[in-house]
Order: C-alpha cells, then sequence, then structure tokens
C-alpha cells in the first residue's frame, strides 16, 4: 500500500507530554512518546511480548514500560528489561516495532513503511512575514481525498458558505487553469466573489486564489482580497489541509493558517477557519459514497469541476488506494 510509505501527520506536537499517546493511522494504532533525550518515538501500539497496548503503559526512566508485565522499552525500539527475569539482558530480537516519525508545521508526522516521499510541502511556512497557527483537530466522517477535493471546490461557496465566501447571485466559476504538477497539481487564476472573505473584511470583494495539492492527502491554497476590503492592510492568507486518514471512511483534520496578522489572537483566527469548516462538515460526511471515486465515470462533471477532476485523475497514477473507490 503506497499511503504506508508516505508522511502523515497524527498529532499536535503539544499534545504530547509526559504520557504516552496514542493516536491511529491507517487503521493501525500507533503510540507517541518522550524518550529519555526528549526524542519522540512511534511504536506500533501492541506489545511484542502479548500484545498489550503500549500506550496504557508509562514512561519511566527515559523508557516506554509496559502495562502488563512491565516490560521496558528504549527509544530504539529494544527491550532492556523484562522484571520478571531482572538479571538477563533481552536479546536484540526482542524490540517493539518502531516507525519513523518528525516534526513540522507543529504536528507529528508518522511514516508506517520505509520509502522516500518528502513531508508535503508548505511554502507559506517558510515565509517570515505571516504568522502560522494550527487550527484544529476536527474527526470527521469522510474520506481524506473527498476532504481534499471539497477543499478545491468553489463552486460550493454561494451554497454552504453563503454570506461568507460567497453569495447566491454570484455563483459563477470563470475560467481557471489547473496544471498537473509531480506531488499532485495547481490550479491558478481562480476568482471567487465573497461577501466576507476573512476575519478582516470590510466589504465584499473580489479574491484571487491559488490552489496546490502537494501530496495525496494534502492541499494548500493561497487567497489574496483586493486592495481596500480589508481592514489589515496587505492581508493575505495561505492555509494548508493536512489530513490523517484514521480509516478509509474517516479522517482527522488539522488546518496550517499562514496569514499577514501577526496582532489578532490566536482564537479569533480559529474561530473563522471554525466558522468555515463547520459549515463544510455536515455536507462532507453525507456524501455517498464516502470513498472517492477515481473512475470518472462514476459521478457527473462540469468544467469548473477541473480542480476535481484532475485531482482524481492525480490519485490514480500515484497508486493510491486508501479512501478511495
Ligand atoms: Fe507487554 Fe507482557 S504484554 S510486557
Ligand atoms: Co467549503
Amino acid at each position: 500500500m503506497i499511503e504506508a510509505s508516505l508522511w502523515h501527520p497524527v498529532a499536535a506536537v503539544q499534545d504530547l507530554a509526559q504520557a504516552p499517546l496514542a493516536v491511529r493511522l491507517l487503521e493501525r494504532n500507533i503510540v507517541l512518546w518522550r524518550d529519555g533525550e526528549g526524542q519522540v518515538q512511534a511504536f506500533a501500539d501492541q506489545c511484542p511480548h502479548r500484545g498489550a497496548r503500549l500506550s496504557l503503559g508509562r514512561v519511566h526512566d527515559g523508557r516506554l514500560e509496559c502495562p502488563y508485565h512491565g516490560w521496558q522499552f528504549a527509544g530504539s525500539g529494544q527491550c532492556v528489561h523484562v522484571p520478571a527475569l531482572p538479571h538477563i539482558t533481552p536479546p536484540p530480537l526482542h524490540r517493539a516495532c518502531r516507525h519513523a516519525v518528525r516534526e513540522a508545521c507543529g504536528l507529528l508526522w508518522v511514516r508506517l513503511q520505509e520509502g522516500d516521499a518528502p513531508l508535503p510541502a508548505f511554502a507559506a511556512e517558510h515565509d517570515a512575514h505571516l504568522r502560522k497557527l494550527n487550527c484544529g483537530p476536527y474527526d470527521v466522517a469522510a474520506s481524506a481525498p473527498r476532504i481534499i477535493e471539497n477543499f478545491l471546490d468553489m463552486s460550493h461557496f454561494g451554497f454552504v458558505h453563503e454570506g461568507w465566501l460567497g453569495a447566491r447571485e454570484a455563483t459563477a466559476i470563470d475560467p481557471y487553469q489547473v496544471e498537473q504538477t509531480a506531488t499532485g497539481l495547481r490550479a491558478t487564476g481562480c476568482k471567487a466573489w465573497q461577501p466576507q472573505s476573512n476575519l478582516h473584511s470590510t466589504a465584499p470583494a473580489q479574491v484571487e486564489y491559488e490552489y496546490e495539492v502537494t501530496a495525496p492527502y494534502t492541499a494548500v491554497l493561497t487567497k489574496v482580497p483586493e486592495a481596500g476590503s480589508t481592514a489589515v492592510q496587505g492581508w493575505r492568507e495561505s492555509i494548508a489541509l493536512f489530513i490523517c486518514p484514521l480509516a478509509p471512511e474517516a479522517s482527522r483534520v488539522w488546518f496550517r493558517l499562514a496569514v499577514a496578522d501577526f496582532d489578532t489572537p490566536d482564537d479569533k483566527l480559529r474561530a473563522f477557519q471554525h466558522t468555515i469548516f463547520t459549515q463544510d462538515q455536515p455536507v462532507l460526511e453525507s456524501q455517498q459514497p464516502k470513498r472517492l471515486p477515481l473512475d470518472l465515470r462514476a459521478e457527473l462533471h462540469v468544467m469548473s469541476d477541473r480542480a476535481s477532476t484532475t485531482y482524481r485523475r492525480y490519485l490514480k497514477e500515484c497508486g493510491i488506494t486508501f479512501g478511495v473507490c
């Protein structure tokens, strides 16, 4: 399964404190914990001795201790202590199943199998003029590809986000450009007329959008409203959608906001995004089938859906099987 060799976000960095943290990824149980050096480790959440959940145990002396018979595992995965036989040195094969883990964009990312895919790109992360913060997680009863496709879709604005990102009087979508890229797609020249395009907007505005898919379950949008429509001068924002595929039809979602605003409190910035996403969520969860159909004949498409049809083609080409049908 190709998805197993990709990096996926599983938790916010600040959610992992002293105690082991249980998370789910691609229908597997994973335990995250911090070893003696403060390094984050990710193990299969199943003790190799009798299969107990390691996440029910504790971290002791920089080792992860199983809740059942107290076996202790080092950050390397090696079992270093068996309390029932305190004087033996456990052999090298006595080890937990360890996965690669990284930290980026305020999130912890896990890869279940070796692979050469990089972490999904988010260019705005490196722009010092933009402030970053995360919003979420949201647990959504929808497949990751359905959620990505909703994020790329502009023709729902006037209905799902009426009065915010769209209006019933302005639902036409002008032609825009879509190109496939090495990591997904880029859609440029997208325009939307928005009554309230962002938290600081003072007037309805024409907003320029650019979309990018930078990994199978990652999408990024950049939007700039026309000058004079926003209280904050030079307002622009870039939003990454990072999705953890929990199961084929269940996902955990984070938004990484990068905004030209260093003054507004985090909560207020999050509240706007929260309003928008909670408008999307019920519609997303209503879609059938929950898995995204990759056969383009399975659903109907029009010109304005070119970003989504390109996304479906791309998923098919990379051999994605999780969350699609
Ligand atoms: Fe973990 Fe026995 S099941 S120590
Ligand atoms: Co929406």
